[in-house]
C-alpha cells in the first residue's frame, strides 16, 4: 500500500487544473449502457474509481477503450449478461449506478447490494423503490438485487430524501421507459447536470436536471454522444482549502463558483480573499483565520464531501468553529487521526467543535476513506515536520496525481510505493 510522506509547513502558491468530476464520470460510464452507439467521455479523471467502473462495464459486454482526451465506449447489441458480481461491487458503491441502465435496456438485472462502507450504512433502498415504480419486479436474495421488466412504464416518483445516485439510476432507466416519468425530490448537484447534458445529447427527452423535480419523456432508443464531463468541484475545493490552511496563494483552473458557492462563501467568511473569473477560482489567505460554523446538506447546501477537509481548516481558526454532518451518519473518522497530529476537536454525534488554533505537528496517520484522507493532507501541509499518511488507496480512488498537483503548488510531498511483496 502506498503512502504519502509529507514535510511540513508550506504555502501552497500557484494554479492547478481540476479533473472531471469523478462522481460525473461515473454515472456518465454507466449511461454507455443504454444505447448501442459509442459514447465518447473527455475530461474522464484518470483515479481508481473509473478503473473500476471500466472492468464492471467490460465484463457486462462494454468496449472501452482510453483516448487521449478520455475514454470510448460501446456496448454494441445488448450488455452481454445482466449481473454484477460483488467481487467489483464492493470495491465502489457506484457500482449500483448499472441497475437503472440494465433494466432499462436489457429487462433485467441482477446487481450485488454494496454492503457497508467506512461513512455509513448508505443504503439503495430509494433506487429499488423509484425502479418498483416503474414497473419493475425487485427482489433481493443471496445479497443480490433482482431487477426485471419487460418495458418500464412512466410513472411520478417522490424521493424521500434527495439521493445522488438514486436520482441518476432513475433518470437513466426513465429514459428508455414507455411514456412520462416525473421524479420529485431530486438531488440537485451539478453532477446530475452533467448526466442530464450526456443523456439529452444521446437524445434523450428530459427537463429540470439541477431542480427538485424532473420530468422525462421516455424515447425508444437512444444514440450516441461526445461529452466532457463537468469539473471536479471537491477536488477543487481541496485544492482551494488548500491555500487557505497554509496561509497560500491557489487557483484552479476548470472549476465553476456557482458549484463551490458553499464553500467560497464559507471561505470569504474565514477571512480568505476569494476571486471568481469565467474558468477558474482564486482563494488567497494572509492572516490569520476567523472560524465559522457549518451544517452539511445536499446541493446547494455545503457537500459532506469537503467537510473533513473543512475541519482540518479549522484547526488553524483562531476561536471555536462548529461543524454538523447531516448527511452521513458516521464521517468523523479523520477526527482521531487530526488528534494524534495535535488538533483539538470533540464530537457528539453528528455535532464537532473545534478548538484553534492548534500548532499541528507531522505523525503516522492513516487513511480511512476517500475525503478523510483528503483532511489529513491538507493538515500535513500546515503541520510541523514529517506526516507519514498510510493508505493513500483511498486518495487514488477519487484525486488523479495528487502528489504531482500539490508538488506544482510548491508542497513537498512524495508517493512512497509499497514492494509488491508488502
Ligand atoms: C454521492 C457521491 C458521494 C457523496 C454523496 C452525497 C457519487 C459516486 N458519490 O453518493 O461522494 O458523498 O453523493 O453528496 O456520486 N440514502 C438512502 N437511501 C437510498 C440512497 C441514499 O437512505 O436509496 C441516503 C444515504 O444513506 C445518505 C443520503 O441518502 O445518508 C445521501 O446519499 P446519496 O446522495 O445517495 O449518496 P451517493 O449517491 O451514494
Amino acid at each position: 500500500m502506498d503512502r504519502f510522506r509529507i514535510e511540513g509547513p508550506c504555502r501552497l502558491r500557484g494554479s492547478v487544473t481540476a479533473a472531471g468530476a469523478k462522481n460525473a464520470a461515473l454515472p456518465a460510464l454507466a449511461a454507455c449502457l443504454l444505447t448501442e452507439a459509442p459514447v465518447e467521455l473527455t475530461r474522464v479523471p484518470r483515479v481508481r474509481d473509473i478503473e473500476t467502473m471500466r472492468q464492471l462495464l467490460h465484463h457486462l459486454g462494454v468496449v472501452s477503450e482510453s483516448t487521449d482526451e478520455g475514454v470510448r465506449l460501446q456496448c454494441t447489441g445488448l450488455p452481454t449478461t445482466d449481473d454484477a458480481p460483488y467481487q467489483l461491487v464492493k470495491k465502489m458503491r457506484a457500482s449500483a449506478l448499472v441497475l437503472g441502465p440494465l433494466v432499462a435496456r436489457l429487462g433485467h438485472a441482477r446487481v450485488s447490494l454494496p454492503g457497508g462502507c467506512a461513512i455509513g450504512v448508505r443504503p439503495i433502498d430509494q433506487h429499488l423503490a423509484g425502479l418498483e415504480a416503474l414497473g419493475a419486479e425487485v427482489a433481493l436474495e443471496h445479497g443480490y438485487v433482482t431487477a426485471t421488466a419487460r418495458r418500464l412504464v412512466g410513472t411520478t416518483f417522490r424521493f424521500s430524501n434527495p439521493t445522488v445516485g438514486g436520482t441518476e439510476n432513475l433518470m437513466m432507466a426513465a429514459c428508455l421507459a414507455h411514456g412520462t416519468t416525473v421524479l420529485e425530490n431530486c438531488a440537485r448537484e451539478p453532477e446530475i447536470v452533467d448526466l442530464a447534458r450526456l443523456l439529452t445529447e444521446m437524445g434523450a427527452q428530459l427537463r429540470g436536471a439541477g431542480s427538485e423535480r424532473i420530468e422525462i419523456q421516455g424515447v425508444d432508443t437512444l444514440g450516441s454522444a461526445r461529452h466532457p464531463i463537468v469539473g471536479d468541484r471537491i477536488e477543487a475545493g481541496t485544492y482551494l482549502i488548500g491555500a487557505a490552511i497554509t496561509l497560500g496563494d491557489v487557483t484552479v483552473r476548470h472549476a465553476k463558483a456557482a458549484d463551490l458557492a458553499p464553500l467560497l462563501e464559507k471561505l470569504a467568511d474565514c477571512g480568505c480573499h476569494v476571486e471568481t473569473d469565467a474558468d477558474g477560482l482564486r482563494v488567497r489567505a494572509e492572516q490569520s483565520l476567523v472560524p465559522c460554523d457549518v451544517a452539511t446538506a445536499p446541493h446547494p447546501g455545503f457537500p459532506t464531501d469537503l467537510q473533513a477537509q473543512l475541519m482540518a481548516l479549522m484547526t488553524q481558526a483562531v476561536g471555536t468553529a462548529s461543524i454538523e454532518e447531516t448527511v452521513f451518519e458516521n464521517r468523523f473518522q479523520h477526527v482521531p487521526e487530526l488528534h494524534r497530529m495535535g488538533a483539538d476537536i470533540r464530537v457528539n454525534g453528528s455535532h464537532a467543535t473545534i478548538h484553534g488554533p492548534s500548532r499541528l505537528s507531522g505523525a503516522n496517520v492513516m487513511a480511512t476513506d476517500l475525503r478523510a484522507s483528503a483532511s489529513l493532507v491538507l493538515a500535513a501541509l500546515a503541520a510541523e515536520g514529517t506526516t507519514v499518511v498510510d493508505r493513500i488507496y483511498h486518495l487514488d480512488r477519487g484525486y488523479e496525481s495528487m502528489e504531482l498537483k500539490l508538488q506544482s503548488l510548491g508542497a513537498r510531498v512524495e508517493r512512497i510505493r509499497s514492494s509488491p511483496a508488502a
